[in-house]
């Protein structure tokens, strides 16, 4: 909301009164003149993105996009994620999209997912994590999820597509990507547009890079096999090195999340290391994704974690802050407000200068 908007009503009713009014409506023009000030205050510096706390949307309610994944289509951003509202319907699972120019103040589009057991996985059924691809050549928006049943012995990706990147989403398929089994699903758009899903493969311990297929409706090709028994994968190609992040497995309790670089998607990943220091578990969170912004003077990448609240998962957090990145090193600083310039890429974290 604009200071402008506050402030109208206030001199709309001075208009045309006596003195007497005038007088009685003095103090409240400086009130208001005052509130004027410290509001414009207010929007004229950037507005913050504040980890771990209330996230409001447009709405003001905090933005429901857990466990999600980010693509940018022209000058916006648009984050997907899974939709925890506490009076969702409970035999329905939901996928909220919001959009963004600043990647600080979202707007809610639309709920574009609520399904009801597509797969037929029965009650309790798992749908998370989603990621959403723009195909240009079939102009489709597709969506990945991880599908399962209640005890996550499933182990599917479910495919749902729309004409619209805030539209209805519809279910298409659903499969175990290259015959394995695949929980936790991360997505990377390579900087030359070619589109990979990462996922988690319990039986062999470790993370499948693969690609999809033209239309992107099935995963074609298993581009690497990252031996390391991790979840919650993120990839990022920044100056001229990939570099790829996940958690630890322990469902929703945070865990020292790891890193590892190569030269190539193909790999070799040697030497998972710490992205923060252990003994903070991340900072409390897990990752989901990396997001790169190629501003004008810099290229900033954005960790995306979520802290879970398992027990109250409409009031989950974020933890989103710019990552020290570069020559094979990757750091994930200590949370603290932060503001992006995203035309200049440049980021400035509270009290660090
Ligand atoms: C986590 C996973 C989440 C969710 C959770 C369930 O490890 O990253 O997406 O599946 O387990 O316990």
């Amino acid at each position: 909301m604009s200071d402008k908007v506050w402030c109208d009503p206030y001199f709309k009713h001075l208009v045309g009164y006596d003195k007497g009014v005038m007088n009685a409506w003095f103090p409240i023009l400086l009130s208001s003149l005052s509130i004027c000030a410290v509001a414009s205050a207010f929007t004229d510096s950037p507005k913050q993105i504040k980890p771990g706390e209330l996230w409001p949307d447009n709405r003001g309610k905090h933005v429901q996009a857990h466990g999600g994944g980010i693509i940018k289509l022209r000058d916006t951003w648009y984050w997907f994620g899974e939709d925890r509202t506490q009076d969702n319907a409970p035999d329905k699972r939901y996928v909220a999209c919001y959009s963004s120019k600043d990647l600080v103040t979202w707007r809610f589009r639309n709920q574009v997912l609520k399904t009801t057991d597509p797969a037929n996985l029965g009650p309790g059924f798992v749908l998370e994590r989603p990621k959403v691809y723009y195909n240009a050549k079939t102009r489709k928006y597709v969506m990945y999820v991880h599908l399962d049943d209640q005890s996550y012995r499933a182990a599917r990706v479910g495919v749902f597509t729309s004409n619209r990147v805030d539209g209805d989403y519809e279910f298409k398929t659903s499969f175990r990507p290259l015959d394995k089994e695949s929980r936790d699903i991360g997505q990377f758009i390579d900087d030359d547009g070619s589109a990979y899903l990462i996922f988690e493969s319990r039986p062999t311990g470790g993370f499948y890079i693969a690609k999809l297929s033209e239309d992107y409706l099935s995963v074609e090709k298993e581009v690497c096999f990252v031996h390391a028994p991790l979840e919650g994968g993120g990839l990022v190609h920044y100056e001229g090195l990939y570099y790829l992040i996940g958690s630890r497995m322990s469902g929703w309790a945070p865990n020292p999340n790891l890193y590892a670089t190569s030269k190539t998607l193909e790999g070799p990943w040697p030497d998972f290391k710490d992205i923060a220091p252990p003994k903070t578990n991340t900072y409390g969170s897990q990752s989901t994704m990396m997001v790169k912004v190629t501003g004008k003077k810099k290229t900033t990448v954005i960790f995306m974690g979520d802290i879970w609240h398992p027990q109250t998962q409409w009031d989950s957090r974020y933890l989103w802050m710019p990552l020290e990145i570069g020559d094979g090193k990757l750091w994930l600083p200590s949370p603290a407000p932060w503001t992006i310039d995203v035309r200049t890429g440049e980021t400035v974290v509270d009290g660090r200068g």
